[in-house]
């Protein structure tokens, strides 16, 4: 969204980054109302943070209290850039406190739903009724606002929700507009966003789909370029956006490992190579990845097992089809292959790996990933993106439903959800099973609202009766939890009548399971997945 320096481009809105996910719920808020939002440490110095000529800047909330000590701050020469500011909960009491207002630990927090009630004109709710439903969460409160500026809300424990110097453009409330309980949330930063730093609503999934297009097309010229199909949204975005920038100069490879989910092989080379026409190498590969695993049950073995030969099979066809370029004098020459990788990289992976404030995401959540020492160039058209505008990308593409609203999918596939030995047998039991927990939820209208809903294959056996006669089998646990982010997760309380038919079905329809469980377990302290 760079470039042209017309009156519908501006710079972006920075999100400080305080702690908790607040920030990233403040991007993607913005960002819905189709203003480009970057989130950036709170340690960024006023000079650096201007060097992205923003067109606004939000502190966000975050964990700790500005009376605590350490509490984390901002360089306070922000205030007289003259770029607007609006801070969030503890972003509006920073700005309090560091204008010389006074933040006090009343000791009387307040959690959740909470009346507002308007004291002042503010540019923020120009037309709110006088009475709304806000979001809290909060522990101190501002009692003083700073010289110059009007207090212009209440709360009953926030004796000022809401506070701003017009003159200055800084902006401050107590209560969280970017959670859906703040009713009008949405609209207060639309009001921000347009009446006070006048950004154009020009971040859309077509524009964003134009500037990546003209992204890849410069960064790659006419060099080929490889991407790994996982079956995923990601990748199967990420590819079909950079074949609408390049075409047949992109080679999608899939390997498919034993350990895909039920119809995936089918569905990546119906979509992939039938409706988008791209040259996709298909490498059925299973019978490798099961005789590597062969004997093997400790689940960082099977990781460490697949993510290397995943890498070791995407080298030789990288190499292959090198060769097969330089044959026809097209690429650069050596014998390590080399051009362009696309990588599916979102943006919650760019942030959590750049700033220090954020919680860190598990590393090996990379398994099945590709290592640093390939030589190729990464092409990430996705890097500056959200999961669901990534989705909506997708849509925008053309991409399948199915394939866009798919639920994430571990990179080592099924093996993480064998407890156990993974064999051919085992993997095809659980894929069986797990078939039909997909089909069910789907049936139930359930499936977009969890987060994952799958089986999983305990490496234990129970008895069970069947007919006349005793069985010894193995049980299916059914896992489905609700999350927004992975890093927590909720079981999911499933209506009695889908769990009712997950287990007639998963018993009368899967060979091997006499037994269906439900796994009642949140994260922390469970994981999501079993391995
Ligand atoms: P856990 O089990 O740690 O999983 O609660 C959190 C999320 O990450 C996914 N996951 C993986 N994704 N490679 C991936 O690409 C992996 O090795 C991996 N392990 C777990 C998991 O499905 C869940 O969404």
């Amino acid at each position: 969204m760079s470039g042209a320096g017309s009156d519908t481009v501006s710079g972006p809105i920075l999100v400080v980054d305080f702690g908790a996910q607040y920030a990233q719920l403040i991007a993607r808020r913005v960002r819905e109302a189709h203003v480009y939002s970057k989130i950036v440490p709170h340690t960024a110095t006023a000079a650096e943070l201007m060097a992205d000529k923003p067109a606004g800047i939000i502190l966000s909330g975050g964990p700790k209290s500005v009376n605590e000590s350490p509490a984390p701050t901002i360089d306070p020469a922000i205030y007289d850039t003259g770029i607007p500011i609006l801070g969030i909960c503890y972003g509006a009491q920073l700005l309090t406190q560091q204008l010389g207002g006074v933040v006090a630990r009343t000791g009387r927090g307040e959690y959740g739903r909470t009346p507002l009630t308007l004291t002042g004109a503010s540019p923020l709710f120009p037309d709110w009724p006088g009475d709304a439903e806000v979001w809290m969460s909060h522990g101190d409160a501002i009692t003083e606002v700073p010289e110059g500026f009007s207090a212009t809300a209440t709360c009953p424990d926030a004796p000022v929700a809401a506070l701003h110097n017009a003159e200055r453009g800084i902006y401050g409330v107590q209560f969280h507009p970017e959670v859906v309980h703040t009713e009008r949330g949405s609209e207060l930063f639309e009001r921000f966003l347009y009446d006070v730093c006048h950004c154009p609503p020009s971040w859309t999934h077509t524009s964003i789909i134009e500037s990546q297009v003209e992204a890849v097309r410069a960064q790659v010229g006419s060099s080929p370029v490889l991407c790994a199909l996982s079956g995923g949204v990601d990748s199967a975005v990420a590819a079909a956006l950079v074949h609408k920038a390049i075409g047949d100069q992109l080679t999608c490879v899939y390997v498919d490992t034993g350990l895909m989910r039920a119809n995936e092989s089918e569905q990546v080379e119906e979509t992939f190579r039938r409706q988008f026409h791209i040259d996709l190498v298909h490498v059925k590969a299973a019978d490798r990845f099961f005789e590597s695993l062969s004997g093997v049950t400790d689940p960082e073995a099977k990781r460490k097992i697949i993510g290397e030969l995943f890498i070791r099979i995407f080298e030789e066809v990288a190499r292959d089809l090198v060769i097969e370029e330089e044959g026809s004098g097209n690429a650069p020459g050596g014998d390590e292959p080399s051009g362009y990788l696309v990588q599916g990289t979102l943006y919650p992976d760019v942030i959590e790996s750049g700033s220090d404030s954020a919680a860190t995401i598990k590393s090996h959540h990379n398994v099945g990933g590709l290592p640093d020492d390939l030589a190729f160039d990464l092409v990430e058209p996705l890097r500056l993106l959200f999961k669901d505008e990534v989705r909506a990308v997708g849509e925008e593409l053309g991409l399948p439903q199915d394939i866009v609203w798919r639920q994430p999918f571990p990179g080592p596939g099924l093996a993480v959800r064998i407890v156990g030995e993974v064999t051919p047998e085992r993997a095809e039991i659980l894929r069986a099973a797990d078939a039909i927990v997909v089909e069910e939820v789907r049936r139930a209208g359930l499936y977009r609202e969890l987060w994952q809903s799958f089986a999983v294959l305990p490496a234990v056996r129970t008895v069970g009766v069947m007919g006349d006669g005793r069985t010894y089998a193995y049980p299916i646990v059914i896992r489905a939890v609700t999350s927004d982010d992975a890093m927590t997760a909720d079981w999911a309380r499933l209506p009695y009548d889908l769990l009712e038919r997950l287990s007639s079905r998963i018993i009368n329809e899967v060979e091997g399971v006499n037994r269906v469980a439900l796994d009642i377990t949140s994260k922390p302290p469970g994981t999501i997945e079993w391995e």
